[in-house]
């Protein structure tokens, strides 16, 4: 699709990407130039005498696709809320860009798409799903500045790419409290895309959907870090590894316990071991 005023054609292209050529674009990933870096960081909750997170070190590299897995508890989310500055570190350093997330919060932020885990809307909630999604449009445009026509065409692309044009009901005029929990959480993704995200921090994305939707949400995702080369941090529950992953961190109790490419991931004990938890 062709906007007149198009903010980012790469991104919206590689949603439309109808027949999923991008898929089979070879990765160019320049391991020198790291885009998120935790330094030996423990995260502790207020009011908590213990970190949940323990010495953590990661580097995360532009248009890395990264898997992270771990049981119930153990600190994914954590993670995600950590890198995006949103909770207290009791030492180390989160940088994104270069740019440490406590100084820069607003700034970086508004590149990052964070969708959070398990949200579901009360049946009251009175908006209906095309402000829920137009609110990302607004966020990204920032203070003073008006959508405009445009902008509500972009979150309708996204809406309508991520509910899929086949599926019988349209409710993109629907309160969004009254919708199944599936097209909330497919309401959710649309308004973090539309927003047109550096990076993407998806916690269980595919909770609440079902088969075929889980593997055309991957794909679009995975479109993205292929073609628009969107940095993913992806929590899943599942023990199996989609294709196209590039990397998986596994944690337990705080710690970053496994962080290797995927075949690896396989073959190790820990990840075996973690398969019959689950
Ligand atoms: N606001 C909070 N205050 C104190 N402790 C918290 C808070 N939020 C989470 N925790 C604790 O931190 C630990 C890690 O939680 P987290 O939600 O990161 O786990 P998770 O791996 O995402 O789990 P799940 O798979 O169930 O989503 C848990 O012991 C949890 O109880
Ligand atoms: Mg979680």
């Amino acid at each position: 699709m062709r906007f007149e005023k198009s903010y980012n054609p790469q991104f919206l292209d590689a949603i439309e990407d109808k027949q999923d050529k991008g898929l089979n674009t070879e990765k160019k990933i320049k391991y020198f130039n790291p885009q998120i870096i935790l330094q030996n960081v423990n995260t502790v909750y207020e009011g908590e005498r213990y970190p949940t997170l323990h010495d953590i070190n990661l580097k995360i590299y532009k248009g890395e696709f990264v898997l992270i897995v771990g049981p119930n508890g153990s600190g994914k989310t954590t993670l995600l809320e950590t890198v995006l500055g949103m909770l207290p570190v009791e030492k180390g350093s989160v940088r994104i860009n270069q740019k440490s997330v406590f100084k820069h919060s607003r700034q970086l932020r508004r590149k990052i798409g964070y969708l959070i885990q398990g949200v579901e809307f009360d049946a009251q909630t009175p908006f209906l799903v095309k402000t829920a999604v137009m609110t990302a449009r607004s966020g990204r445009l920032g203070l003073f500045k008006f959508p405009k026509k445009e902008d509500r065409t972009i979150a309708r692309f996204c809406f309508d790419v991520v509910r899929n044009k086949e599926e019988v009901e349209d409710y993109w005029e629907r309160p969004i409290g009254k919708l199944s929990g599936g097209m909330q959480q497919k309401a959710r993704i649309a308004n973090i895309l539309a927003a047109e995200p550096e990076i993407l921090l998806l916690d269980e994305p595919f909770a609440n959907l079902d088969v075929n939707a889980r593997q055309k949400m991957f794909k679009l995702f995975l479109r993205l870090n292929r073609l628009a080369n969107i940095t993913t941090l992806c929590v899943s529950h599942k023990s199996e590894i989609p294709k196209g992953v590039d990397r998986v961190v596994m944690i337990q109790k705080g710690r970053v316990v496994l962080d290797t490419e995927p075949e690896k991931a396989l073959k190790s004990n820990k990840y075996r071991a973690y398969c019959q938890l689950l």
